[in-house]
């Protein structure tokens, strides 16, 4: 997950949610209920679905704020989807953006905690290369946490590398990996 620094600095003077602005929206939760999923564009017209979200994925206190997603998701740069049940409840999200030097930069991936290991992770990074590839971009970069092996796992499967190791990235401290994939 990538710190957007230029975002932060943009968007978090914005006033807090009012009181009672819901933080979180409980999920119904699939145990040993086969479900199908389908991946769909991600608009700013589940700006709140992906908020709440978002802070289901990300409990390390990294997650962004209401006002980042919605510069994401409005940007033109950006290359967006969400999967999604058969019933419409959106389990996961990736949201990429092409940078101006035209890589591909996928800031953001995140699937629910019940949702996991059903390859909706893979589903969702194979998307935004497809997405940005229909862009013209031939590189992808993203940031990782260092003790995020879970998300390198996939990112390594899907033929990502890890070139650099970016000191106390995150706010915690916590030190960041920089992958590329190549798309050619
Ligand atoms: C990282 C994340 C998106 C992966 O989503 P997912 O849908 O569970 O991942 P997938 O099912 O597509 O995993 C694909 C492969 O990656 C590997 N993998 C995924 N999660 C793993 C884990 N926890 N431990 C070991 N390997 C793992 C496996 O090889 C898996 O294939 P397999 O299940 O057939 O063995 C999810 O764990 C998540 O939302 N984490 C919290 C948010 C986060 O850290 N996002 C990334 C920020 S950089």
């Amino acid at each position: 997950m990538a710190v957007l620094k230029k975002i932060r600095t943009r968007w978090w003077t914005q006033p807090a949610p009012p009181d009672g602005y819901p933080q979180s929206v409980p999920e119904p939760t699939l145990v040993g209920v086969a479900t199908r999923y389908d991946v769909r564009p991600l608009t700013i017209s589940q700006l709140d679905e992906c908020w709440n979200l978002d802070q289901r994925c990300f409990v390390d206190g990294e997650a962004y704020s209401r006002e980042t997603f919605e510069y994401l998701l409005t940007a033109p740069e950006s290359v967006s989807y969400r999967a999604v049940t058969s019933g419409g409840l959106m389990v996961g999200f990736v949201i990429g953006l092409v940078e101006p030097d035209h890589t591909g930069h996928v800031t953001t991936v995140g699937v629910a905690p019940e949702h996991r290991r059903r390859h909706l992770g893979k589903r969702l990074m194979l998307q935004v290369e497809e997405g940005f590839r229909r862009r013209n971009v031939r590189l992808v970069r993203l940031e990782v946490r260092s003790l995020n092996t879970a998300a390198q796992k996939v990112y390594e499967n899907l033929g990502y590398a890890v070139t650099q190791r970016l000191p106390k990235y995150y706010s915690n401290g916590g030190d960041g990996l920089l992958m590329l994939k190549s798309l050619d």
